[in-house]
């Protein structure tokens, strides 16, 4: 696990998308997981930003979607279909088919999430998962008690996290109350995790994820078990962490060959 903490979340962004970006030019057809939220969204345009200035191509590109919202369909201005669309694939040269959200109006969930678990592997697995972390840990839609092993299923969201997403709706009783969200087994099976959290109220899930105790009611924690994972933190969410100075320390210790270049 590799604690990076930059003073901005704009600066920790920039580094991340660098590493995107470097992934997609070394491997064309690479796997992408993403997420929503509004922790991406800097590094989506910088994502943009190389695409218009840089050339970075996504043509053969695929993508896999964490979650959705079960009852809104791609059109709703909530759903995240809608969301992708409009603050990363209608700004890139992705293929459309090549772009897989979870169906928030599927009649069978158990049969979608099965057959996107297969589409998953049919892709030969992601290359790059990207994540946003919730104030109570979660990853995906991956509420805390989320089985660690956990495939892509429909999860009752908790109160709390739905009072932190009405913000994006009407009012909290028009947040849906059951999502799709890939599970922790399947994030997990991901050859590379980039987890970014900005802001003071990330603080308290970032500590736990990374120097509390591996459990269940921390599904970030299960990050602890990657063995290629890290964390782009701004330096207010890393205000809780014990052994900040440590992971400076070791990003700026770093070995030559392996620096963050272009
Ligand atoms: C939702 C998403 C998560 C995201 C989280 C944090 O719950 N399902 O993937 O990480 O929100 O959102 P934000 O980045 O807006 O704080």
């Amino acid at each position: 696990m590799e604690i990076i903490v930059q003073e901005t979340a704009e600066q920790a962004s920039m580094l991340a998308a660098r590493l995107i970006a470097k992934t997609i030019s070394d491997k064309p057809d690479a796997v992408l997981g993403l997420p929503t939220g509004s922790t991406p969204l800097p590094l989506y345009k910088e994502l943009i930003r190389i695409h218009k200035e840089e050339n970075l191509d996504f043509s053969s590109v695929t993508s896999f979607n964490l979650d959705e919202y079960l009852g809104l369909g791609p059109e709703h201005p909530q759903s995240y279909h809608h969301f992708m669309y409009e603050n990363l694939f209608n700004h890139i040269n992705i293929p459309a088919e090549n772009i897989n959200i979870p169906d928030g109006l599927t009649e069978n969930v158990p049969s979608f999430c099965n057959g996107y678990e297969q589409k998953i592997k049919d892709k030969g697995g992601i290359d790059i998962q990207l994540l946003g972390i919730g104030s109570d840990g979660h990853i995906g839609f991956n509420e805390p008690s989320s089985s660690l092993t956990s495939r892509t299923r429909i999860k009752t969201l908790t109160p709390n996290t739905i009072k932190d997403n009405a913000r994006f709706f009407e009012n909290e009783s028009a947040v849906p109350r059951h999502v799709i969200t890939m599970g922790l087994g399947t994030v997990m099976e991901s050859r590379e995790c980039i987890l970014l959290a900005f802001g003071e109220a990330k603080a308290e899930a970032v500590r736990q994820s990374v120097e509390g105790p591996l459990c269940a009611m921390v599904p970030a924690s299960v990050l602890q078990m990657h063995n290629r994972s890290r964390f782009f933190i701004d330096a207010e969410a890393a205000s809780k962490l014990e052994k900040v100075e440590y992971y400076n320390w070791v990003f700026s210790n770093k070995p030559a060959w392996q620096q963050f270049e272009k």
